[in-house]
């Protein structure tokens, strides 16, 4: 991995396996410090490429005395950086520095009450005598390293250690969870107080540091970023465009699936906002064509996924012609992903659906991949984008597949049922605005079954299509829950398509969570 800041002050997250890893990552950026996660395995020389000032050892769901568990490294007490072990990393530098680790006799699970009970600690400054926290463990340590003092107890366990001289912590709790309520300032005490961070990381000193690194990349050569009206494309092409000019072209595909009105008002959005060259194609007649006959989503995905490249391809190909050889793309790949796509445990989990952006482009175009957002959370994202000056519209914009409305059609494509799509979708759009629920709500849009219903409309029978509605709250579209949009609102959307929108007859709402189901319909 490439550093791209080696002066930036940092403070990794050593990965054993908590599904909490990426949160204490969060945790530590909301202190303003940068954070990375790196795998508990990391060789020294990734260590070494930042200028580290601390080191948090994750929990994880091995016990120390697992076979095969993982282990502490000696590259990471190497580092002479402070060190803050959590739950299993607590455990980690109990029965690898000499202490014992044992399984408790009283696991605990969810709420306690921790006791401060020990000397006095830079890491609990301003804390005490008593913490709500949230523990998660079966094993502790149950008798101290040399050199460690206690900090705190649990009713059954030693809640919290430290050697002050070697300025290594340990906590059996979780600090990061929001369960424990004052978890952040014990995190902020070991930043900023014990690692001597200067708490000097945002979105405008990400800014300044990407515009700087994108120059140093790209020197005198040609980029090209696609757009799709998202925040992170948006926010991608304008950092490039901001460090880079000219040198860029953003270009905008409309696949013919977009919603009603989306490819005129992002394409004035995009004029208006994100400046440089704006190349606008209508690959509607492509897609719709390779679309033809085509009813199972795995083959639509996979077919559009396909037909992206083929015209992203054509492009480049076009600019290294006209304006000079194309040397890189610009990519809005966020840190989840890369996360993601680094685990073992995830390389092998099932494939749900094959997720499509502009990405995976032919070897051939041997294009240098420039990812600014690489190393950020949707969230941070968002900030980026308004430290950019991006309007509001844009950057809490929810997400809209890049497969689109194809996703949304169960069965065949068509341009008839793509019409009756769209202007279900209209509607329920306009009526959630008009309720004032967008910002609540993750997303929200229209299905268009395949199911035909009989109906009665004045007094002559129908059969007819039925739409489906699907609203859900997340927070990361990892899980979901269906949106109690008020019957009232419900009631206006689902009266307003049936007389509206021709072709259909009925409306039902999906109360499906995720899991078991998903968000989209394919
Ligand atoms: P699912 O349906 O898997 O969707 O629960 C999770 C989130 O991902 C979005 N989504 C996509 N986004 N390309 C994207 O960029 C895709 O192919 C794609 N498929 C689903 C979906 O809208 C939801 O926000």
């Amino acid at each position: 991995m490439v550093n791209d800041h080696p002066r930036r002050e940092t403070i990794v997250v050593v990965d054993y396996g908590s599904q909490y890893s990426q949160l204490i990552t969060r945790r530590v950026r909301e202190c303003r410090v940068y954070c990375e996660m790196l795998p508990w395995d990391a060789p020294a020389s990734a260590l070494e490429a930042f200028s580290l000032r601390g080191i948090i050892l994750s929990g994880g769901p091995n016990s120390v005395y697992d076979p095969g568990a993982p282990t502490l490294t000696p590259q990471i007490l190497a580092q002479g950086v402070p060190v803050l072990g959590i739950c299993y990393g607590m455990q980690l530098l109990g029965h690898t520095l000499g202490g014992e680790v044992a399984a408790a006799r009283a696991r605990e699970y969810g709420p306690a009450q921790v006791a401060l009970d020990g000397p006095a600690s830079p890491l609990f400054a301003a804390l005490g005598p008593a913490l709500d926290v949230w523990m998660s463990h079966g094993d502790q340590v149950t008798s101290l390293p040399p050199g460690f003092v206690a900090l705190a107890h649990s009713q059954t366990s030693l809640a919290a250690m430290a050697d002050e001289g070697r300025k290594l912590y340990a906590l059996q709790f979780h600090p990061e969870v929001v369960h424990t309520p004052r978890g952040m300032e014990i995190l902020r005490n070991f930043c900023l107080d014990i690692c001597g961070c200067r708490a000097d990381w945002t979105a405008g000193s990400f800014v300044e540091e990407s515009i700087a690194t994108i120059r140093r990349q790209v020197g005198e050569g040609r980029v090209i970023c696609g757009i799709s009206g998202g925040v992170d494309s948006s926010v991608v092409a304008t950092l490039a465009h901001r460090a880079i000019g000219n040198q860029l072209t953003a270009i905008f595909v409309n696949n013919g699936l977009l919603r009603k009105g989306e490819a005129e008002e992002s394409l004035k959005r995009f004029h208006r906002h994100l400046g440089g060259s704006i190349v606008y194609v209508d690959a509607t007649e492509r897609f719709l064509g390779v679309l033809a006959g085509v009813t199972d989503p795995e083959r639509k995905r996979i077919l559009i996924g396909h037909a992206f490249i083929a015209v992203f391809d054509e492009q480049a190909a076009r600019i290294s012609r006209e304006a000079g050889r194309v040397d890189f793309l610009a990519q809005g790949t966020l840190y989840p992903d890369v996360i993601e796509s680094a685990t073992p445990a995830t390389k092998s989990a099932a494939r749900i659906k094959t997720h499509h952006n502009v990405g995976g482009l032919p070897e051939d175009m041997r294009l240098t991949l420039i990812e600014p957002l690489r190393f950020l959370f949707k969230d941070e994202v968002r900030a980026v984008g308004l430290a950019l000056g991006l309007p509001e519209e844009m950057v809490y914009r929810a997400p809209f597949p890049g497969p689109g409305l194809a996703v949304r059609i169960i069965g065949e494509v068509t341009p008839e049922r793509l019409r009756t799509l769209r202007e279900a979708d209209a509607i329920v759009r306009e009526e959630i605005a008009a309720a004032g629920l967008e910002r609540e709500i993750w997303q929200y849009f229209a299905v268009l079954t395949t199911l035909r219903s009989v109906g009665v409309m004045g007094d002559s029978r129908t059969y007819a299509n039925m739409v489906a509605l699907r609203a859900v709250t997340s927070e990361d579209a990892m899980t979901a829950d269906w949106a109690r949009i008020p019957y009232d609102v419900l009631a206006r959307i689902s009266n307003r398509i049936v007389n509206e929108v021709s072709g259909v007859n009925r409306v039902v709402y999906d109360i499906s969570s995720k899991p078991p189901a998903t968000i989209e319909w394919e």
